[in-house]
């Protein structure tokens, strides 16, 4: 199977509900010479189930991006803003980083100039660095890959919902070397993640899914792969399921016109595997897709504890 990115084509097996939920698309309104998003236009996580029966391999999995979707706001938006705005408050150096280059400063008011302008409610607090003021008006998190002499590395990130990786690890680091913890990144990714690198155009911007099964549900998971820290009170899931959450990143990237720097957002789409119960096509490609995992891939994502269980409910589901 793929771990990744296998198929990353919006869909769902519902699709009356599919059919209305994209016709909620695009709503755009022109503010002067100012594009806002107010609507969402994809309210609905089922379009993200980045999973197929192919073997398993990682792949980039990158899809052309129209820019009038760069940007994703839904009903969570004012909760997920508040969170943000809180951890910039209070956790500032775990969220916010930056190597200290006039590059990279000059890359950050770019950025900035196409979130202000783009997001729905735009923090425009100069007190914060405009990486920290991106993170804070958006449910994406940011990350600017630049240049700085010997190939792009990661110069400047607001991150607050981090799946399992803490930021302060990765600052200064190539693709190769933020990656490095990855189970057969170096064999399936690091050439064309670097090649792709060094083409992506700024009419040219993709996206792509990235996924995993965490035992919770937290949004702010500032920690190393394998420390889990499930609080038992949060889980909103039946008895009969295993408390797992299926959490989609959809990453955007496209290089900014003005200084060349490579934006690359992040925005995480959170279910419980239990709202899958009823559908048994994604149920069965589910537990495909997690036997076909290698066993170190298995072990980087650390499912070891929760692995049975979860085969074991989707097994019975399927059955019923
Ligand atoms: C086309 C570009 C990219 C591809 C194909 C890619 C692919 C991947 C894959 C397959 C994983 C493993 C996911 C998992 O199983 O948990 C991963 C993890 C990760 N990626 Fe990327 N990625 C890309 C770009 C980036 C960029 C630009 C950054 C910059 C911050 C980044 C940061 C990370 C981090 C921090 C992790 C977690 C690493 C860890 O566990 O320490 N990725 N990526």
């Amino acid at each position: 199977m793929n771990a990744h990115t296998a198929d990353t084509t919006p869909k769902s097996t519902n699709g009356r509900a599919s059919a209305a939920i994209r016709s909620f698309r695009v709503v755009l309104t022109c503010v002067g010479s100012h594009i806002s998003a107010l609507v969402p236009w994809s309210l609905d996580m089922s379009d993200y189930f980045p999973f197929d029966a192919r073997p398993f391999r990682l792949r980039m999995g990158v899809r052309p991006l129209d820019l009038d979707q760069w940007l994703e706001v839904d009903h969570d938006y004012d909760a997920h803003i508040a969170l943000k705005r809180e951890l910039v408050t209070t956790r500032h150096d775990e969220v916010v980083a930056m190597v200290d280059h006039p590059l990279v400063a000059d890359a950050q008011a770019e950025l900035w100039e196409l979130v202000s302008h783009a997001a729905r409610s735009p923090l425009n607090d100069q007190r914060l660095s405009p990486i920290a003021r991106c993170t804070c008006s958006t449910q994406e998190d940011w990350v600017l890959m630049i240049d700085l002499g010997a190939g792009p590395v990661l110069a400047a990130a607001g991150v607050c919902f981090p799946s399992r990786w803490v930021l302060a690890d990765k600052v200064g680091l190539t693709n190769r070397e933020i990656h490095a913890p990855i189970a057969h990144y170096d064999e399936h990714l690091a050439r064309p993640v670097d090649q792709f690198f060094d083409r992506l155009s700024v009419d040219r911007p993709v996206w792509r899914l990235n996924w995993n099964l965490f035992d919770d549900p937290a949004l702010f998971q500032p920690v190393r792969k394998g420390a889990s820290a499930l609080d038992p009170t949060s889980s909103t899931l039946a008895a009969d399921a295993p408390p797992v959450w299926l959490r989609v990143e959809r990453q955007t990237l496209r290089r900014l016109p003005r200084t060349g720097a490579i934006a690359f957002g992040i925005r995480i789409h959170q279910q419980p595997v239990n709202s899958l119960a009823e559908d048994h096509d994604r149920l069965a490609v589910l537990g495909t897709a997690l036997r076909a995992l290698p066993a170190d891939t298995f072990a980087y994502k650390d499912l070891g504890h929760f692995a049975e269980d979860l085969l074991g409910w989707i097994d019975r589901r399927l059955i019923d």
